[in-house]
Order: structure tokens, then C-alpha cells, then sequence
């Protein structure tokens, strides 16, 4: 498994502005061109407005005109991993539920599709009519 993700998404967790739950969380997307677009949790004092690492890793991909995307590394500080919440999921199948999702705690990592994650997932093809 790439290191190369892990150590970028551990590198942005070291960011995460965290100072509420102080649970910190770092993601790294990597897109189907190679390129790494990284994101660590942003919280504000009016809780509701925090941002995952998650959904600020694809606002990054996105931006950098990446939206093809293959795998994407969240970390935490917690065994087993956490996974990624149910509005990064969603946000995520936007872009394709093949992505593979890894998420590593300091001492395991467990992996799934976005497909599993997500399951009878609400998507563009539901809007077809
Ligand atoms: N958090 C994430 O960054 N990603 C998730 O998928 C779940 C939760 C953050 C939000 C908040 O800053 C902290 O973890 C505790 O909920």
C-alpha cells in the first residue's frame, strides 16, 4: 500500500485545526493521474460549520481539476481506524463509488469501497428521469 499516501495524510493531520473535540483527522486523495490532494479537519467555534478532512482532501482534488479518482487515505489517531463519516461518503460518490477507501489508526488500517461504505448510494442516476 502506498506509504507515500499514509505519510501525506499524516503530514495534513498534523494540521488540523482541531482545538473543540481535539480529534485530530488527515485525508489524502489520490487521483487517477497520480496526483495527491491532501486535507486535514478544520473546526470553528460555531461547531456545526466544521469541515472534515475528507470533504477539504476533495475540495483540493477538485480544484486542482482532479476528479477521476482512485484511492483516498484517511487517518486518525484511534484503533481500530475511523471511517469516513456518512456526509464525506456521500460528498465522495459524486465522484465514483469504485474509489477505495483506507482508513489507518497508529497500529491497523482496514479498507473498503465507497461502494460498501454506501450501499443503494443516492447519485446522479437517481435524478434520471
Ligand atoms: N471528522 C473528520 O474530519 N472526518 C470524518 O469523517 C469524521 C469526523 C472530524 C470532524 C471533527 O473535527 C472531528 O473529526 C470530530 O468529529
Amino acid at each position: 500500500m502506498s506509504a507515500d499516501l499514509v505519510a501525506r495524510a499524516r503530514a495534513a493531520m498534523r494540521n488540523a485545526h482541531a482545538p473543540y473535540s481535539e480529534f485530530h483527522v488527515g485525508a489524502a486523495i489520490e487521483a487517477a493521474d497520480g496526483t495527491i490532494h491532501v486535507g486535514c479537519n478544520v473546526e470553528s467555534a460555531s461547531y456545526g460549520l466544521t469541515i472534515c478532512a475528507e470533504r477539504m482532501a476533495l475540495g483540493a482534488a477538485v480544484a486542482a481539476g482532479a476528479t477521476a479518482l482512485r484511492r483516498v487515505v484517511v487517518t486518525t489517531d484511534v484503533d481500530p481506524p475511523a471511517a469516513p463519516c456518512g456526509a464525506c461518503r456521500q460528498l465522495l460518490a459524486e465522484f465514483g463509488l469504485d474509489l477505495e477507501v483506507i482508513a489507518v489508526g497508529p497500529g491497523s488500517e482496514r479498507r473498503w469501497t465507497l461502494r460498501q461504505l454506501l450501499p443503494d448510494a443516492f447519485t446522479r442516476e437517481t435524478l434520471d428521469r
